[in-house]
């Protein structure tokens, strides 16, 4: 039987979108006759070498490796470097084992994800052996709601986009077949483009700046260097 290992890299825990997309995936990959334990938090593994080296063992016994986790600072979170780092010095072989991440962020355009931190993960997987069945951005994944415990079938429209796309994922693994790199804009800004709506917004947010600054005693108008 095949066996998925589900990394969860969110350092937010159990309230978090990236543990949602993993619940999600976890109740299909039983659906689908594929073998796997509940999704490992990374966060809880790196503390000590030995809690290190049982997440290596369980990732060293998977066939399919997912990684599930938020974009930090365009790249990944300092945990989710940290198990990388530990397995490119593991002296298992990764050749024959599938590799795919699926990475959600705060701004709405998956290009954040997919410029700098899907390139990263493909290096990463590539320069390990790893097969690269491909990636999935999501981008927008606050609107998923996971960091107050919302599941995706919780999550209205935005949750039934990212089901479909975690559908085909689990299908590819099934099916043998690559996934390829799909990005996902799970909710669009596109209306703020607008010129009109750019001012709205600007004038908008200018004025919660100036309000807060005022209540904090701070100057926003100050121009200390100019002189
Ligand atoms: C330290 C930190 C850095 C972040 N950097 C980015 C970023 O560079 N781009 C982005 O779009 N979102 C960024 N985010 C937002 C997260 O990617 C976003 O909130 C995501 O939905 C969190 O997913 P999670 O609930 O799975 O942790 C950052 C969040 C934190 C806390």
């Amino acid at each position: 039987m095949t066996k998925a290992v589900l990394l969860m890299g969110s350092p937010r825990g159990r309230k978090s979108t990236s543990n949602a997309v993993c619940i999600y995936l976890q109740e299909i990959f039983e659906k689908n006759g594929l073998e796997s334990q509940d999704p490992i938090f990374i966060r809880n593994h790196v503390a000590t070498e030995e809690k290190m080296n049982d997440m290596l063992v369980a990732i060293d016994q998977a066939d399919i490796i997912v990684l599930v986790a938020p974009l930090y600072d365009d790249t990944s979170p300092a945990i989710v470097t940290r198990t990388m780092e530990a397995m490119a010095k593991n002296s298992s072989k990764y050749a024959n084992k599938r590799f795919l991440p699926i990475i959600n962020s705060g701004f709405p355009e998956p290009f954040h994800i997919t410029e700098i931190a899907i390139p990263i993960y493909h290096k990463f997987a590539t320069s390990l052996g790893l097969h690269w069945t491909g990636s999935l951005a999501l981008g927008g994944g606050e609107a998923m709601r996971g960091s107050i415990g919302k599941l995706l079938n919780e999550s209205g429209g935005f949750g039934k986009k990212v089901m479909k796309a975690l559908d085909r994922v689990v299908e590819s693994f099934v099916t043998n077949s690559d996934f390829g790199d799909e990005a996902l804009e799970i909710f669009s800004l596109k209306i703020y483009y607008n010129r009109v709506m750019r001012k709205f917004m600007l004038w908008i947010n200018n004025r919660s700046w100036k309000k807060t600054a005022k209540k904090n005693g701070g100057q926003v108008d100050a121009r200390p260097y100019s002189t």
